[in-house]
């Protein structure tokens, strides 16, 4: 019996059914999901999920795509096409399909893909009958920033965060009120010493390549640094405020939180920064 997923209002073979490259659940795990078990080809606890649904929808600020009854008949529909008796049924809600920005895209419907497929009850019952075995892990959700993993939500709340403060980065800090880096950049102050300062990667943070090639420049030019954390409020009273990537290169920051940094221009570190990295990396390139 062929399998039949539902797809942004199209119910399609299971094998061919796809999402574009550019949906943000596949570019920054921008969406959410529910999943109900299926008994008798009937969703289990169904207006629970539906709620929690709606509720993750309503955090992310995704706007609820169809009605509770009209997804209620797709839920249905889906299950009756795969003739799933007992089983489950997933759903996934994806903010949809836009260009790449981290930030919210403006008037685009949200994905909608449901699946559901048949489960031998049998098999649960008999591990159920005997017992199974648990390890215990790290809770690592999400310990890992130093993966360059498209799991990229938080990032994409704070940077939208920002836009919506017409900012161009967020700046993120720790529950210790240390800056770790910005939401698709790394950060750097020239402290009130006139000493550069970027937190080092031993800390939770993607290891920046820019970041690299900077560290090198800067060691060439002889600038003092120390790879050792700052707070937000060292951040503040910063001489400068620099973030880099690979999209921004260097990008002097000229406030935070409306907070003037220095004279509120660019600053002549980064400037140079920016120039001789610009310089080396067009040179570079291959
Ligand atoms: N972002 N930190 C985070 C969280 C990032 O996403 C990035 C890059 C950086 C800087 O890394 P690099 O210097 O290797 O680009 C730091 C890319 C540009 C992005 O998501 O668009």
């Amino acid at each position: 019996m062929s399998r039949v997923a539902y797809v942004n209002g199209i119910y399609q073979p299971h094998g061919q059914a796809v999402v574009h490259i550019e949906d943000r659940g596949f570019q920054f795990a921008d969406g959410v999901y529910e999943v109900w078990s299926v008994f008798d080809g009937k969703l289990a606890d169904y207006q629970g999920h539906l709620s929690r649904l709606a509720r993750s929808l309503t955090e992310l600020r995704i706007d609820i795509p169809m009605s509770a009854e009209a997804l209620g008949i797709v839920l249905r529909e889906t299950i009756r096409r795969n003739r799933v008796r007992n089983g489950i049924v997933y759903i996934q809600i994806t903010r949809g399909t836009a260009p790449r920005d981290h930030a919210f895209p403006k008037d685009v419907a949200p994905s909608v893909i449901i699946t559901a497929k048949s489960i031998d009850l049998k098999k649960g019952e008999a591990l159920a009958a005997k017992g199974a075995a648990g390890v215990t892990h790290p809770d690592m959700r999400w310990g890992r920033c130093d993966i360059k993993t498209v799991g990229l939500l938080p990032n994409a709340l704070a940077k939208q965060a920002a836009r919506e403060r017409g900012a161009y980065e967020a700046i993120l800090f720790d529950e210790m009120g240390m800056v770790t880096e910005g939401s698709s950049t790394n950060a750097w102050i020239i402290d009130e010493n006139g000493k550069l300062r970027t937190r080092d990667t031993q800390a939770n943070i993607l290891r920046g390549i820019t970041r690299a090639a900077i560290l090198k420049l800067v060691e060439a030019e002889g600038i003092e640094l120390e790879e050792r954390a700052f707070s937000v409020e060292e951040a503040k009273r910063a001489r400068e405020v620099f973030v880099t990537a690979a999209s921004s290169f260097v990008m002097p920051i000229t406030s935070l939180d409306g907070t003037r940094i220095g004279d509120g221009k660019p600053g002549p570190v980064a400037t140079r920064l920016r120039e001789i990295y610009l310089e080396q990396a067009r040179r570079d390139a291959v």
